[in-house]
């Protein structure tokens, strides 16, 4: 079976980087991305590439290239539904905030909307892809949709979980380690749905790199991965606090731990905690699952590594506190960075949401720069945690445009995002233009300590 037209189902961080490499590696074939939300589509859609929604490094560049040819955008998502031979389901699911697991489910309202309307919708077969995060079993919910309401037709469900990272989304997709398909492998129909997937990918992915499963271990190994990829961060941002107490230092010990071939040196980076829209979501719904099957040391021993990463954050924020004197009320703290990485403008579960919300708790003043985030997201993301009404976050919380605007008479630099510019930033005028004693606080151990200190900072770092 040969794919000719490809439907994707949101346009956000997974579904529009994906598709623009799909539809710039396979030129043979129509890809649509279809959104609800037209603000998002018309974005996409922008005459100047550079106002795409989405920041990722290289791909402006991409999306300027298949725009228009074999790439579209749009609102119109019955009618790319008909066209499609495929239909990659991409919308989010986040954690559910009400009902039967509530802070720990993945809310899946949005996927199963997906379902109900690629039912009404389809007149033949389609091959229907899991390409968000979902739990373990939704592709059976999936089917079970589409088979009991739609119009008769035959649907194959694949499960095909992404791997890329923000801030690096084009590399990781032109370049994976591993692309994965889950499917109905035990039947020939499922068999070449399978095969229809691998075809798109063998475009420019070795052979020898796509890997095709059953369902749920295509399912599970989505949460897996990201489980213990952010189960090192908990295991060195934990020592990090134990090097702080003893004079260790924990970029020492991550890079002599590292070393060791059995470990390897990546996701040992200790920080103010992980943040993004991953990690605790799987996490959490790791933990959901388990506890569904009452395989309580199961959910209590991944539980683990978020209790860390929320103990980290508020420590961070708690040793601000600490250090100024036990009191920040009424003291202009400046946050560099607010993305949960560098080179994105995501900010969800952003560590600097956290610790800026511990910090109002506090009564401090606080000011933003993020080379790419808005005022807008900054405000969003504070309201979302309903501590304070929206007319306090505004008058509390500035954004600004420039790194030294920020730090203008302020009693500390908090460095939440470990954005390149910030390490080339004039810091002594930086220095000039602070309150004394200026404070300095690095969650990301980005900034060169001896250099900070001999400019006269009272310097932090996580982990020294
Ligand atoms: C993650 C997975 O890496 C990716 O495979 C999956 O598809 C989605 O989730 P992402 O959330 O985009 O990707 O970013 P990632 O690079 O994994 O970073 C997650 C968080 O961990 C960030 O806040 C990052 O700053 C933090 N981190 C990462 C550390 O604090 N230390 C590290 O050593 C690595
Ligand atoms: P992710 O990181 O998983 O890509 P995003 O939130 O960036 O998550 O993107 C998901 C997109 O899915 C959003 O733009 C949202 O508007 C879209 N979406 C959610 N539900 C639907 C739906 N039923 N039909 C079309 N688009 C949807």
């Amino acid at each position: 079976m040969k794919i000719k037209n490809i439907c994707c189902i949101g346009a956000g961080y997974v579904g529009g980087p994906t598709m623009a490499v799909i539809a710039q590696k396979c030129p043979e074939i129509n890809v649509t991305v279809v959104d609800i939300n037209e603000n998002r589509i018309a974005a996409w859609n922008d005459v100047d590439v550079e106002n795409i929604p989405i920041y990722e490094p290289g791909l402006s560049k991409i999306v300027e290239e298949a725009r228009g040819r074999n790439l579209f955008f749009s609102t119109d998502i019955d009618s790319a539904i008909d066209k499609a031979d495929m239909i990659f389901i991409s919308v989010n699911t986040p954690t559910k905030t009400y009902g039967i697991g509530k802070g720990m489910a993945a809310d899946l309202k949005y996927i199963e909307l997906c379902a109900r309307q690629i039912a009404r919708v389809a007149k033949d077969d389609k091959i229907v892809v899991e390409k968000s995060t979902l739990p373990v079993r939704t592709a059976q919910a999936l089917k079970d949709i589409l088979d009991n309401t739609g119009n008769g037709v035959n649907y194959q469900i694949l499960s095909n979980p992404e791997f890329l990272a923000e801030g690096t989304a084009v590399s990781d997709l032109i370049n994976p380690d591993r692309v994965l398909i889950g499917g109905d492998i035990d039947t020939t129909e499922g068999k070449e749905a399978v095969q229809a997937l691998v075809d798109v990918y063998a475009h420019w992915v070795p052979q020898k790199q796509i890997l095709t499963t059953n369902v749920w271990s295509s399912e599970l190994s989505k949460l897996t991965a990201n489980a213990f990829l952010a189960q090192r961060v908990s295991s060195i941002n934990a020592m990090s606090e134990l090097c702080e107490r003893t004079g260790a230092d924990v970029n020492e010990v991550a890079k002599a731990v590292g070393m060791d071939s059995r470990i390897g040196p990546k996701f040992l980076k200790s920080s103010v905690g992980f943040g993004g829209s991953c990690f605790q979501k799987d996490i959490l719904n790791l933990v959901y699952i388990a506890k569904s099957f009452g395989l309580n040391e199961v959910a209590d021993y991944w539980e683990q590594v978020i209790i860390m990463n929320d103990h980290q954050k508020r420590r961070f924020a708690s040793n601000i506190v600490k250090t100024l004197y036990n009191t920040v009320s009424g003291k202009k703290i400046t946050f560099l960075g607010w993305a949960f990485k560098k080179d994105t403008n995501d900010t969800r579960e952003s560590a600097a949401i956290y610790v800026a919300d511990y910090l109002l708790n506090e009564q401090a003043e606080i000011v933003v720069y993020d080379p790419k985030v808005k005022a807008e997201q900054i405000y969003a993301d504070l309201d979302y945690l309903n501590t304070r009404t929206e007319e306090e976050n505004r008058a509390r919380v500035t954004v600004v445009n420039t790194p030294y605007d920020a730090c203008k008479e302020s009693h500390a630099v908090a460095l939440l995002t470990e954005w390149d510019e910030f390490t080339e930033l004039n810091w002594q005028q930086i220095y000039d233009n602070m309150l004394k004693p200026a404070f300095l606080f690095d969650g990301r151990r980005l900034l060169e300590k001896r250099t900070k200190e001999e400019i006269g900072f009272e310097f932090y770092a996580i982990g020294s």
